[in-house]
């Protein structure tokens, strides 16, 4: 599961929460502390000691394991820097470096030697050096400093900490709190900046199934791609250079091809993103009533506009596919997010909780009333969150309205320093980088359309009392009978009349930048009104930051409670893009009464799906000939090939792409999803149906085998079998 994207993120984080002392396979664990977790992990199949996941002193799998892009993970699988992680993962690299001439994205890839391997440029992989409990220096700091002043104090301190920790070496470091802000843990990291794309599967096999299949099992998807870490020639970290080498790994992960059975122990290694498993009842209403589905509306304007689109031509969906496929897998995570809320009950389990709290809280002055003044910050906020999500989700959707917003303070300090010559130069680097981004995926029937609509909803669904006035003189001014004509004619107007929409004309206008033309620039006009932090001052107040400020209080007087009311009882802190590991068994589930769903799927299944020609079901030949052969090889089971698998491990957004390891430690599959049943699962985990996908590794394996003919990958890995390999009469028989 590829993280939510910044704007969600940010909606996210004022939703919060609160959960139960830890049940089995729930939890995110910190690496450092596995060792409380043991004699459990041990019970249930696990076969190494905790020094072997993650040491200080000698190498540990901890060291196979890489925060891919700062939003997935992944694994090291050989000795020269290999990478594993997931397709939708490397979809952009791979996408963006696909034409309609060399369309890798349809067709897939890969390298057959060093040289083939395409630099991927502004992609980065983090290893952690370590971590370290640095509350007692964060609380010493906060002595008798007042709370208005905590915030900067504590960047302060993180600051020193951080420093401190990585003087003298090319590591980077952040303090992060966990258990909301009632501990603090540094994280210290080796960053490489020159990674290449090895190889890829056609998207036919890669995103098999699609948004159709999107967050459900039974699934057949092959979400993999392969990537190479480079160094320089004392295997340091690098930028791009064309005499950089195969990074040699600490340590570098095995791989079983001995497959899965119900009830083996398995866990996953990576990067979790963020989870609210604390949210109190208030925010889960929040979430069911107003912000879900305001993002979802939203998203679906953007969709559709995009989709219309991307069938015109092969060359709009290639420059579209992956912001399209960003949005469109959060925009059925909240669908699927609400659904399971309700069906789940999690509002009123999470009342029952409060409830308890509550009674256990009486006699202390500090926490008896915390739900109380809960429930009062959510009534203060609750009338402007619909108007907070179209923020981010629909007026800020535009990517050209940021662009232009910022454009005024960037010529006034060119302006300011027109004779400081490497400054100008690079400005002007910078804005030449934006302005490419910006035109790859600029589509004038879609972004017109899509900001049109999104201002006509707005004006619609956001209560009149909170309009910016801006609004109101677009509507005075642009009047056509409705929102949706007006809107609509303003979106005609802007693009005819400004100079800063269109990219061409935007590029023009930045060779010879004047002032004065951009003050008058009606898209500028337009834009100013969307700076960020001064949206949110001039349109809620102060609303927004003393809920926000309220909450973070409340939060961390509510976890430091919880904590106490549970001492010695093992608590996981929420997901907070640091490192974790999860553990519980390969595990069969039932979606509803009267059906199981079995542990794995097979490309049998994925045949019975398939269906030429179309966008999400199509397979690419290679596949169908190598099926039709059943020319599966020692990847093979019972004579057929297993796709994905199912465990009940604890995974959120980030950890796409995680290794799943057996109880020996070897790479068994590739983590990329979470189950319908359990969407809700961000927020509550739930026992009976909560599961993680994957894709057996022995398909990847096969994939860059069979299908890629890529011997040079597969013999880089250390693949591990314990069965013979099977007849091959026995598989045309079957
Ligand atoms: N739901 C998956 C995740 O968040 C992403 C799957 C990408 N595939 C797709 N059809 N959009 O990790």
């Amino acid at each position: 599961m590829k993280k939510v994207n910044y704007a969600v993120a940010l909606l996210l984080a004022f939703v919060l929460g609160f959960g139960n002392p830890v049940k089995a396979d729930e939890g995110m664990w910190l690496p450092m502390l596995i060792g409380k977790n043991y004699n459990q992990m041990k019970k249930q199949g696990f076969k190494l000691t905790p020094e072997d996941l993650y040491s200080v002193n000698k190498a540990s799998i901890k060291d196979a394991i890489v925060s891919f892009g700062g939003f997935c993970t992944g694994e090291i699988v050989s000795k020269n820097g290999l990478i594993l992680t997931n397709h939708h993962c490397g979809y952009d690299a791979v996408a963006s470096n696909s034409t309609v001439e060399n369309n890798i994205l349809d067709n897939g890839f890969y390298a057959k030697s060093y040289q083939e391997e395409k630099p991927i440029q502004g992609l980065f992989v983090r290893f952690l050096v370590r971590m370290e409990d640095v509350t007692p220096k964060v609380m010493a700091a906060l002595n008798n400093v007042e709370e208005k002043d905590k915030a900067a104090k504590i960047a302060e301190i993180s600051k020193t900490i951080s420093a401190d920790a990585t003087a003298g070496k090319t590591w980077e470091a952040d303090v992060r709190d966990v258990y909301k802000a009632n501990q603090y843990l540094l994280f210290i990291y080796e960053r490489f900046n020159d990674i290449r794309l090895v190889g890829t599967p056609p998207q036919s096999i890669g995103k098999f199934g699609g948004d159709t299949d999107n967050w459900e099992w039974p699934r057949q998807t092959g979400d993999f791609s392969v990537f190479r870490v480079y160094a320089d020639q004392n295997n340091k970290s690098a930028t791009y250079s064309a005499t950089n080498k195969p990074y040699t790994p600490k340590k570098s992960l095995p791989i079983s091809i001995k497959g899965v059975k119900n009830g083996d122990f398995s866990m996953v290694y990576g990067f979790p993103g963020r989870t609210d498993r604390y949210l109190t009842s208030y925010g889960v209403q929040m979430a069911i009533e107003k912000t879900n589905p305001t993002i979802v509306k939203l998203r679906d304007i953007r969709l559709k506009a995009w989709k219309e689109e991307m069938d015109k031509s092969d060359d709009t969906r290639l420059a579209l596919s992956s912001i399209y496929a960003n949005i469109a897998n959060y925009w059925k995570y909240f669908i699927g997010q609400t659904e399971q809320l309700k069906r789940l009950k999690i509002y009123e389990e999470k009342q029952k909780q409060e409830n308890d709290f509550s009674q256990w809280a009486l006699s202390s002055p500090e926490n008896a009333n915390l739900m109380a003044q809960y429930k009062n910050a959510y009534s203060a906020f609750e009338p402007y969150a619909v108007h907070f999500t179209y923020l981010n989700e629909g007026l800020l959707a535009s990517p050209w309205v940021r662009n232009v917003s910022q454009l005024g303070s960037t010529i006034k300090s060119m302006n300011a320093r027109k004779d400081d010559s490497a400054y100008i130069s690079q400005l002007n680097q910078n804005l030449n980088t934006m302005v490419s981004t910006y035109q790859k995926t600029y589509n004038e029937t879609a972004d017109k359309k899509i900001f049109a609509q999104v201002l006509s909803s707005f004006y619609n669904d956001v209560p009149k009392s909170q309009h910016p006035k801006f609004i109101a003189l677009i509507v005075e001014d642009f009047w056509k009978g409705s929102a949706e004509a007006t809107f609509q004619n303003y979106a005609d107007n802007l693009w005819k009349n400004s100079k800063l929409i269109e990219p061409e004309s935007l590029r023009k206008f930045l060779s010879n930048p004047s002032i004065e033309e951009l003050q008058n620039d009606p898209a500028y006009k337009y834009a100013l009104n969307l700076v960020p932090q001064d949206y949110v001052k001039n349109n809620f107040g102060t609303v927004y930051s003393q809920f926000q400020a309220e909450k973070n209080r409340l939060d961390n007087l509510y976890l430091k409670a919880l904590l106490a009311k549970n001492k010695g009882a093992l608590i996981y802190p929420d997901a907070n893009s640091t490192m974790r590991i999860s553990y519980g068994q390969i595990q069969n589930y039932s979606p509803k009464d009267g059906i199981t769903y079995n542990i794995t799927t097979t490309i049998d299944g994925m045949m019975a799906k398939y269906q030429p020609g179309d966008d999400e079901f199509d397979l690419p030949q290679s596949l169908i000939d190598a099926y039709a052969k059943r020319d599966f090889r020692q990847y093979a089971e019972n004579g057929t090939l297993n796709v994905g698998f199912i465990s009940n491990n604890d995974i959120t957004g980030g950890n796409s792409g995680s290794p799943v390891l057996n109880g020996s430690g070897e790479l068994i599959g590739i983590a990329f999803d979470g189950n319908w049943e359990a969407m809700s699962g961000d927020i509550a985990f739930d026992k009976q149906y909560k599961r993680t996908i994957s894709v057996d590794i022995r398909f990847v394996l096969w994939c860059i085998d069979v299908l890629g003919g890529a011997k040079n990958i597969i013999n880089e890995m250390d693949i591990r079998t314990n069965k013979l390999p099977v007849p091959k009469e026995k598989l045309i028989l079957k």
